[in-house]
């Protein structure tokens, strides 16, 4: 009776188990493996040589294999192509090299290239995978499609394979997808539905590599292993903070194309840190086979997420990334890049256990040093009065360690002030030789650490996961959708946001350091590096010369706009040094939008607080009117700096209620307020453009100036809408220290033939009244409008 209740209990167990879990034990039998995109560059880095590896090591133990690479070119030039790629793969450490050889063989033997193009090229290798059955009397286990292809090919390759290359009912298909899976939430789901029109989700298998990195694929078994000793200090009473961080050195140079419609969050906080952030936090499966409770405790992590938005974020970019993504776009020399190649974002969870933990989220390009890892830092609660070297004096931490960095191989380190760990699985071992090295703080021997006994690479440690079914080494629709539903709004609220410029490496210092007050998150350092004067110099190729017997700089408009930005910033400090402030008026138009842009961008030691901006011209219309030069001023440049209020002056072209109408006197109140604030009514610095018509500010061939005119304000009367403006006049402009005049764009090359022409001044081309008394003029023309 008890041996019969017993083996009751036995075969509940097993029933259970099989009904939970979802490690298939599947049939032993032939797998077809394809890599469509089998010569791409994922293929030739990572992917032979995964799948190399799963042949060594299935070799003889049940399975047998055949590998196609699938590609676009005919089967000639493919298959010298594949066999090129196979010849460098690298042997598998625990194989002797005779051994590596004659498994190289076998595997070289058991490859072949296909053209995989059309439906029919599908339907053929079908047709070859089935007779291939039939001729070897062989069984079918599985199919496995590898689609190593850009993601918007996925649609199309998924209704091809469903139509033609799906295997009998008893034999498994496995499609596997390589990121990005979508742009945003919509874009995902748009994605996942059209995907689900072809294949189950049992049979999608979404690649995250950082879910094969060995750490990674460890964390949910190191805690569990570790249980007792965590569950008392997992939670909000005992972890100060956590940091999940991905530094990287390398740019993005060469995959803009890719990058810059995805930037840092998409690229790899939406996914590589979200994943370590979720099984760091989720609750703890008890089972850890079981992929659906995995995932389901994952769902529920990500819903608790409080939202985030950009109050919670920093973004920044690297400085050279806006020239290289006009070179790789093919984009004019004024574009500009907002893509983040830098973030911060500042998470919380909205749970009992993890209540008020800062959770910060850091990525970059172009950052000192290559390192990932995980950190959670416990509150101390000890305050050490002496002997302060004491390891109960030290920070109390655990790190997920990546990778790289000063360590240089994955690991899990936990301070020797909280507690010894268990190892997180038999392929680990602990570490006891202490490298002369600090990580994150504290010296090694400060850690227990342990480390896998075999380092390996993550497609090398998720290829065998495809192989055995195990869902929860890949991403799930459900959980993908989770994912971009938290990140998406942030992305949306930063869509318009300004990254803050870096330099690159070393250089950034500590100008993209975060602080917190409650949530919200910010670069700690306001005033940082004047970027522009970095060194930039000798990359500028300016030319100085003499136009209209003035001095003339030129340059492409980028090196253009930026010499001139630069130009602007050493009068700015010159005139606070010498005169405490700093008066500005800018003209209107378009010539000085690539400047506002870049001073907006670059200049962060810019003297905003003591710079007083005036306007040269301003059309009659409201300030908030689109068409408005003041709008445009606040719009490009103001709304992005720190300026006081006090300092900005914009035109008076509204006064009573009605637009610049001549009884309510708006000239003689900016004549007045100018006299009131600039010694001598005058400027430091006056940037003018030019029309095609020769007029400059609002000052034009037919405006009515006295030789000996005293005004400095006027109204005026423009030949286009909106005819009505207000301006400076020559006798403001020309009492100015320093006057620029701003030249653009091959239109303008006729206009400077005539002016260079023009000896004097011409009433026709008023920009040659142009003269200040005691100041200088400098043209800054760019070689579009000079060569035209
Ligand atoms: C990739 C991103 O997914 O992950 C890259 O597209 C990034 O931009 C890379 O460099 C980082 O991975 P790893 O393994 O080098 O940390």
């Amino acid at each position: 009776m008890l041996r019969m209740r017993w083996e009751l209990l036995l075969l509940a167990i097993i029933y259970w188990q099989r009904g939970h879990t979802d490690i298939s034990e599947s049939k032993q039998g032939h797998v077809s493996v394809v890599i469509v995109g089998g010569t791409g560059d994922l293929a030739r880095k990572y992917l032979w040589q995964g799948f190399f590896q799963l042949y060594a090591d299935q070799v003889g133990k049940g399975h047998t294999f055949s590998f196609y690479a699938g590609a676009l070119s005919p089967d000639d030039k493919g298959t010298p192509m594949l066999f090129g790629i196979l010849k460098e793969l690298a042997c598998p450490p625990e194989l002797s090299a005779e051994r590596c050889a004659l498994v190289k063989e076998q595997f070289l033997h058991l490859s072949q290239y296909r053209q995989l193009k059309t439906l029919e090229d599908y339907e053929k290798l079908n047709q070859h995978i089935k007779q291939q059955m039939e001729q070897e009397g062989m069984v079918e286990a599985g199919r496995l499609f590898y689609l190593s292809v850009p993601a918007f090919t996925y649609a199309d390759i998924a209704e091809k394979i469903n139509s033609t290359c799906r295997p009998a009912a008893d034999v498994w298909l496995r499609v596997v997808l390589e990121k990005p899976f979508g742009h945003d939430f919509n874009s995902a789901q748009f994605l996942a539905k059209q995907l689900s029109g072809s294949l189950k989700e049992e049979e999608m298998y979404r690649i995250d590599h950082y879910l094969g990195k060995q750490v990674v694929s460890k964390v949910l078994s190191f805690r569990k292993e570790n249980k007792k000793l965590l569950d008392p200090i997992w939670n909000k009473h005992h972890i100060e903070r956590i940091e999940i961080v991905l530094k990287e050195t390398l740019d993005a140079k060469g995959r803009i194309q890719f990058y810059d419609q995805y930037g840092v969050i998409r690229d790899v906080l939406q996914n590589h840190l979200t994943e370590v952030m979720t099984l760091m936090l989720m609750n703890l499966p008890a089972n850890l086979s079981n992929s659906e409770e995995i995932l389901q405790n994952k769902l529920r992590f990500l819903a608790s997420l409080q939202e985030v938005d950009k109050s919670n974020a920093v973004v920044g970019q690297y400085q050279a990334y806006n020239g290289e993504v006009q070179e790789e776009l093919n984009k004019t020399k004024d574009y500009v890049s907002l893509t983040p190649t830098f973030a911060g974002v500042l998470i919380h969870v909205k749970n009992p256990q993890y209540d008020g933990i800062p959770i910060f989220m850091t990525s970059g390009k172009a950052l000192d040093e290559r390192v990932s890892y995980a950190r959670v830092t416990f509150k101390s609660d000890t305050f050490c009065v002496q002997d302060l070297d004491n390891i109960q004096c030290k920070a109390k931490q655990i790190v997920f360690y990546l990778g790289h960095g000063n360590l240089q191989y994955p690991a899990i380190l936990v301070s020797k002030n909280l507690f010894k760990p268990n190892l997180a699985g038999s392929d680990w071992k602990e570490v006891t030789e202490y490298k002369d090295v600090n990580v994150l703080g504290l010296p090694l021997s400060d850690y227990y650490i342990q480390s896998p006994v075999m380092p390996r690479d993550p497609y090398c440690e998720l290829i065998p996961q495809i192989l055995i079914g195990r869902k929860d080494s890949f991403i799930s629709t459900e959980g993908l959708l989770a994912s971009w539903a938290f990140w998406t709004p942030l992305l949306d609220s930063l869509a318009r946001v300004f990254p803050r410029l870096y330099p690159g490496g070393g250089a950034n210092g500590n100008l993209l350091n975060l602080q917190v007050r409650g949530h919200h998150v910010s670069f700690s350092h306001e005033a940082v590096v004047n970027i522009i004067n970095a060194g930039a110099e000798e990359n500028f190729q300016v030319m100085q010369g003499k136009f209209r017997s003035s001095d003339m700089v030129s340059a492409w408009t980028e090196e253009l706009v930026e010499r001139l930005a630069s130009d602007l910033l050493l009068a700015a400090e010159e005139a606070v040094r010498e005169d405490g402030q700093f008066h500005l008026a800018l003209s209107g138009g378009s010539s000085p939008v690539a400047l506002l842009r870049t001073l907006a961008l670059n200049l962060y030691t810019f003297p905003w607080h003591n710079t007083h901006i005036w306007q040269v011209d301003e059309r009659c219309v409201p300030h908030t009117g689109s068409g408005s030069n003041f709008r445009s001023v606040h719009d490009l440049l103001l709304q992005h700096i720190h300026i006081p209020y006090f300092n900005l002056h914009p035109m008076p072209v509204q006064l009573n209620q009605r637009l610049c109408v001549e009884e309510d006197g708006g000239p003689k109140l900016y004549e007045q307020e100018m006299k009131q604030f600039i010694n001598a009514s005058s400027f430091h610095y006056v940037l003018l453009g030019v029309g095609h018509d020769g007029h400059t500010a609002s000052l034009f061939e037919d405006t009515k100036l006295d030789v000996d005119d005293e005004r400095l304000v006027i109204l005026t009367e423009s030949p286009v809408k909106p005819h009505q403006r207000m301006s400076l006049t020559f006798t403001a402009i020309n009492r100015a220290r320093r006057v620029s005049v701003l030249i653009m764009g091959k239109g303008k090359h006729e206009l400077l033939t005539q002016l260079s022409r023009i000896k004097g001044e011409s009433t026709k081309y008023p920009i040659t009244k142009v003269q200040p008394k005691n100041g200088t003029l400098v043209w800054y023309i760019d070689y579009d409008a000079l060569l035209g």
